[in-house]
């Protein structure tokens, strides 16, 4: 499978020094956060760590939400930026949205408007997922264009292919899109060039209330994609093939809210497993699902690592010096996931011999090289293909978050490496890892979040 390559369409004010207010006054008014992570490497993580609900499927369960009618309770929600800026999103288009530690109520019955504007779009790329439950519920939708991130142009061409396909009118206008059904959609056929999650997840939005029958071929098959059929499901959709190429979609008149339990992290899953490696420790990570990881633990086993499956718990031990991992190809699932791609960077930076590592999903998916480098890495990247040839210890440094995994791949890195990293741009990390360093210390890492 090829990637669908293509042309890119403070808070404390301190007293001290001038040049330092400029810098925080100026990155307190842009929302930049001045945290940084100081991590103390070299030491052995051991123990156990309780896994969270998972960010990407927290986003879509919660836009589906404003298509149920009544109160759908969520559990298992991750506490992290990014699911806050979903709750904005739905608060500003009427919905009642309640917050207590680890349950998001979600009224939709308020909904008064179909428009997301442009400040809360930015907040985060995947809020393009409540276009298809806006379209659904309200018959329209207008909302700014996502654009590019740090992965690369991130098109939305798919979404809005298939969105037409069901009857949707789509302007695209000065970088807003104006979206309009005349009626209810009407369920097609739809074949994806590329299984793409995100399309897949707005067409499944969309058809749920359409009239007729929608199949999508060569869908999206991540377990996220069966959570959100399974929560579809329970709100009364009529869904069949969930977690296969091609999934039928009867559209139903309407849903009604129901109670739903987000899936484990698996990203944050392979996250803990990397971290615990590198460091040649042994953790018991709680409420992991190994099943959604199964083409990642063979990796960590080539690595010299034993993991033992038991109901309820994965544990991890690792070898004093891990060994290298031959190839690691991402691949839309069942394959290597792309988002595990920089935490294993970060450990096979440290292992025995040489990993080769091929990015098939996103163009721009390398950067934390360039920061695991500064560290005393050795990589070299020529367009999608990265060779790590392993070092006996990184040693640490001031590096910067390049993006979310990529981050995490640098705390993975800081944990293994000796001296202190220091860790700036952490705000990526806070977008999809709820306590990362407080588990971490936890588990014996000095790890500090401190002001800089
Ligand atoms: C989701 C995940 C992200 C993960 C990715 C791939 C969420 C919130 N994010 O992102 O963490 O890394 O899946 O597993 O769930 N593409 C197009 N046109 C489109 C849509 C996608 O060309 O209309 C391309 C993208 O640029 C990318 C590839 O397809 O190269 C995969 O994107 P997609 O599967 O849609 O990822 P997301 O849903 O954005």
């Amino acid at each position: 499978m090829q990637a669908r390559h293509r042309a890119p369409t403070g808070r404390a004010v301190s007293r001290r020094k001038p040049l330092l207010l400029f810098r925080t006054i100026f990155c307190g008014e842009m929302g930049l956060n001045m945290e940084i992570l100081r991590i103390d490497g070299g030491r052995r993580l051991d123990g156990a760590v309780t896994i969270h609900g998972a960010k990407n499927s927290a986003l879509p369960l919660l836009a589906a939400s404003l298509l149920a009618r009544g109160t759908s309770e969520i559990t298992n929600c991750p506490q992290l930026s990014d699911v806050a800026a979903s709750v904005n999103i739905l608060r500003h288009l009427g919905c009642r949205v309640e917050r207590s530690e680890g349950t998001v109520a979600v009224d939709s019955l308020p909904l008064s408007r179909s428009d997301v504007p442009d400040s809360l779009m930015r907040e985060m790329r995947s809020s393009i997922i409540f276009l298809g439950a806006l379209i659904a519920r309200t018959g329209e939708a207008h909302m700014s264009f996502p654009g590019g991130c740090e992965l690369g142009a991130r098109p939305i061409d798919l979404h809005l292919a298939a969105l037409r396909q069901l009857g949707v009118k789509i302007i695209e206008e000065r970088g807003r899109l104006l979206c309009r059904a005349g009626g209810r959609l009407k369920g097609t056929a739809i074949a994806l060039d590329f299984p793409s999650v995100g399309a897949t997840e707005n067409i499944l939005l969309a058809a749920s209330t359409a009239e007729g029958k929608t199949t999508i071929l060569n869908a999206a098959r991540e377990p996220e994609i069966v959570d959100l059929c399974a929560y579809l499901s329970r709100c009364g959709a009529r869904i069949q093939g969930a977690g296969e190429g091609a999934i039928t979609v009867e559209g139903v008149e309407r849903l009604t809210a129901a109670p739903y339990r987000v899936m484990p992290d698996r990203i944050e899953t392979v996250t803990y497993l990397a971290a615990g490696a590198v460091t040649g420790g042994r953790l018991a990570l709680r409420g992991a699902e190994p099943a959604h990881i199964a083409t990642v633990l063979p990796v960590f086993e080539e690595a010299g690592c034993e993991l033992t499956c038991r109901p309820g718990e994965l544990e991890i031990r690792a070898p004093a010096r891990l060994r290298r991992v031959r190839s690691i190809r991402t691949m839309p699932y069942p394959g290597f996931p792309t988002d595990a791609q920089a935490p294993l960077m970060a450990m096979t930076s440290v292992a025995d011999g040489t990993s080769v590592f091929v990015e098939n999903i996103f163009e721009n998916r390398y950067k934390h090289a360039g920061e695991l480098i500064r560290m005393g890495a050795n990589i070299k990247v020529e367009g999608r293909v990265a060779v790590v040839e392993g070092v006996e210890s990184l040693s640490g440094a001031p590096v910067e978050c390049t993006d979310l995994r990529g981050g995490a791949a640098l705390v993975i890195a800081g944990l293994a490496a000796d001296g202190t990293t220091s860790l700036r741009e952490i705000h990526h990390l806070d977008r999809g890892y709820e306590g990362l360093d407080s588990a971490l210390q936890g588990l014996g890492a000095h790890i500090q979040r401190i002001e800089e």
